[in-house]
């Protein structure tokens, strides 16, 4: 019997209103709001005003796994937890479809202290039909899911509990996940182990459907004299009257099931994106950027500015004068994951080819 009835009828409430919900943002982000509200009072986990943020947070091997208090944050950015929440509830669909009279596995790689992105779900999907492994590299988190869990008396819904470093788990053959869950990044897929933890799983799975279905990474040279400070939303702004004289470099490197299956498995170092070449600008004022865009699943896109993940990052190592000269990039692995641009040649008028 759940201990909180109210609270589960209410979380169940609130999450169809999270998937469905398709006007102004302002109400999404108090509906998301009120969601998390939930999740953070029955799980009795608390973020400390008076502790840093970065406090207990851990390098791991392919990347930071933040604290328990930052990942709890992260379930406030209301425009990404709804869209991962649309994108997980997109996959489960899907999965249900391919697999009439099954159970659906969900295996959720850094659920953080909250599980944002699963335990809403249990409310809507019975446990006879989905079931999630909830995994994260803090006990802290996981000791706060069980907590959230057992409240709401959605125990059934869960598999499992595992406090691992998803990057080292190994999958029980038996119970290959149908879904790989996993927001354990940050913009540009810097710092954190997004692309370590989804090449390691999917390794082991992979027929399962991966959420997000896509992150691509793409560099423009913005007019920085020209944009706007204040931040939009390219959603809200489809024509793309708020960002002026953008010039696109083209895409540099994309995480999905097509480009994990195109990589080496026994790479540790680097991976390859793509190169670019820069244009002549016409002013001094404009620079290089990477910008973000996440495809959760289906038809759910987090575009530029749209939530944290998908800000953009100036490309230091790109001098935007040199019309002509190109560069490669890779993704370099390891405990500070990151995109890195090098120049790998010059074709502006009078210099030589590498
Ligand atoms: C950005 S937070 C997101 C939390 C939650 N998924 C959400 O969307 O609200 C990332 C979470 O992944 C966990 N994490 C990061 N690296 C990990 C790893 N290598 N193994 C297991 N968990 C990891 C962190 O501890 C943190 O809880």
């Amino acid at each position: 019997m759940p201990t909180d009835v109210a609270n589960t009828k209410e979380l169940k409430r609130l999450t169809n209103e999270a998937l469905n919900y398709t006007g102004p943002r302002g109400i999404l982000a108090a509906i998301v709001d009120e969601l998390v509200g939930i999740l953070e009072s029955v799980s009795g986990f608390r973020v400390d005003q008076e502790q840093s943020l970065t406090e207990g947070e851990t390098v791991c091997d392919d990347g930071l796994a933040i604290s328990p208090a930052q990942a709890a944050c992260c379930a406030g950015e209301y425009q990404r937890t709804a869209f991962f929440l649309r994108g997980a509830h997109s996959a489960i669909m899907q999965a249900l479809v391919a697999n009439p009279g099954g159970v659906v596995r969900v295996l959720y790689a850094g659920s953080g202290p909250y599980a944002t992105l699963a335990v809403p779900l249990m409310t809507i999907f019975p446990p006879e039909k989905v079931k999630f492994t909830i995994l994260d590299l803090h006990p802290e988190s996981i000791q706060s899911v069980r907590a959230i869990v057992s409240e709401l008396g959605l125990e059934c819904s869960v598999e499992s509990y595992v406090v691992t470093d998803a990057c080292k788990y190994t999958i029980p053959p038996r119970g290959l996940p149908d879904i790989l869950l996993c927001e354990t990044m940050s913009t540009a897929l810097e710092k954190e182990p997004q692309v370590g933890i989804t090449r390691h799983l999917l390794g082991q799975a992979p027929d399962a459907i991966m959420v997000p279905e896509s992150v691509r990474i793409e560099a423009f040279l913005v007019n920085t004299s020209d944009e706007p400070d204040m931040i939009i939303p390219e959603s809200e702004d489809p024509s793309g009257c708020r960002q002026p004289n953008r010039i696109s470099l083209g895409p540099v490197f994309e995480l999905s099931k097509a480009a994990i299956r195109y990589w080496a498995p026994t790479e540790t170092h680097r991976l390859p994106g793509q190169s670019i070449r820069l244009p002549l600008i016409p002013e001094p004022s404009y620079r290089p950027f990477l910008f973000t865009t996440i495809n959760t699943h289906g038809e759910h896109v987090l575009l530029t500015h749209d939530c944290n993940l998908t800000g953009i990052r100036e490309i230091m190592e790109i001098d935007p004068v040199a019309a002509g000269d190109s560069y490669q990039f890779s993704y370099q692995l390891g405990q500070n994951p990151r995109l890195v641009a090098e120049a790998s040649g010059s074709h502006a008028p009078g210099s030589r080819t590498d």
